[in-house]
């Protein structure tokens, strides 16, 4: 029990960091310049594995310079990379980031990832069956997710799908998920007509709503319950989602409870935003134990 499949995108963070945000026609200088390996899912797939899960990695990448960065990044780690294809003729994902006044603006050219499709996931399909927990994002195509769910729902393969950035997923694909964790406009846009408890209370223990600063919330027994953050100084918040997902997901394979998953991968996210990069910052297991130690 410690096997996790990441099903999703590689791209190559370009971040320009700025001591403000640019306004429409306007150029200004900015103050630096980082290129590093993201992408919702590459990411997600490094913070399980150097918390300790056996990941692997299944999507798309370009037979180019970026493709290399993730063959190096992804083999550092240990995360097989088996069912992680390249293709000739595309590029492999790009992020362009503006890092200023405290937060990101992200811009995703998908590239290779907009190839991820339902023969990719049948060409995987050995290693998935095997996984204690799936793991999706939206930058992926939307109709290989609803593959995916489908899939996993008729084999009874546990799913977590993190449903950012926001997109349309369909109800079905939503109800055969076994964990969903959008931030809150995420859930708005998934659950257009219920209010965030509503939702967390007719998805117990299923829907987890990130909320930043405020740490999570899901509901239990009938009440909505929070799990509060633990408090850093960012220099770069680009990841802490994924690196929650990643922490969570690791803790939910090693068989803790979901409380106890909840407060892993909030000290996980926490860490991960005090250095530069999506990747750059994601914490060790004995990191994480030793800051959760502090608020038992
Ligand atoms: O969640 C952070 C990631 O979103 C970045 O690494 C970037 O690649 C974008 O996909």
């Amino acid at each position: 029990m410690n096997n996790i499949v990441v099903i999703g995108s590689c791209n190559l963070d370009i971040t320009v960091l700025a001591n403000k945000r640019p306004v429409a026609g306007e150029t200004i200088l900015g103050t630096g310049l980082n290129m590093s390996p993201g992408g919702k899912g590459a990411n997600q797939a490094v913070a399980a594995a150097k918390l300790g899960a056996q990941v692997t990695m299944v999507g798309c990448i370009g037979n180019d310079a970026y493709g290399d960065i993730f063959e190096k990044t992804f083999a550092n780690y240990g995360i097989n990379t088996d069912y992680l294809i390249r293709l000739d003729d595309v590029t492999t994902g790009t992020a362009h980031i503006t890092l200023a006044e405290g937060d990101n603006s992200i811009i995703v050219i998908m590239g290779a990832n907009a190839h991820v499709d339902a023969t990719v996931i049948d060409h995987a399909w050995d290693a998935i069956k095997e996984a204690d927990l799936v793991l999706v994002q939206n930058e992926i195509p939307l109709s290989t997710i609803g593959y995916i769910a489908n899939r996993c729902q008729k084999e009874q393969i546990p799913l977590l799908i993190n449903p950012a950035p926001a997109g349309d997923l369909k109800p079905e694909w939503l109800a055969a998920a076994t964990y969903i964790t959008p931030n809150e406009h995420e859930l708005a846009s998934l659950y257009p007509h219920m209010s965030t408890e509503e939702v967390l209370l007719h998805n117990e223990e299923k829907v987890i709503v990130t909320l930043g600063k405020e740490g999570v919330s899901y509901a239990k027994d009938g009440h909505i319950k929070t799990i509060p953050a633990f408090v850093m100084d960012p220099v770069d918040t680009t990841g802490a989602g994924d690196t929650f997902n990643g922490a969570f997901a690791t803790a939910i394979v090693n068989g803790k409870s979901l409380e106890e998953a909840l407060r892993f991968g909030n000290a996980a996210a926490a860490l991960s935003i005090t250095r530069l990069g999506a990747q750059g910052g994601m914490p060790t297991r004995d990191e994480v134990m030793s800051l959760v130690s502090t608020k038992e």
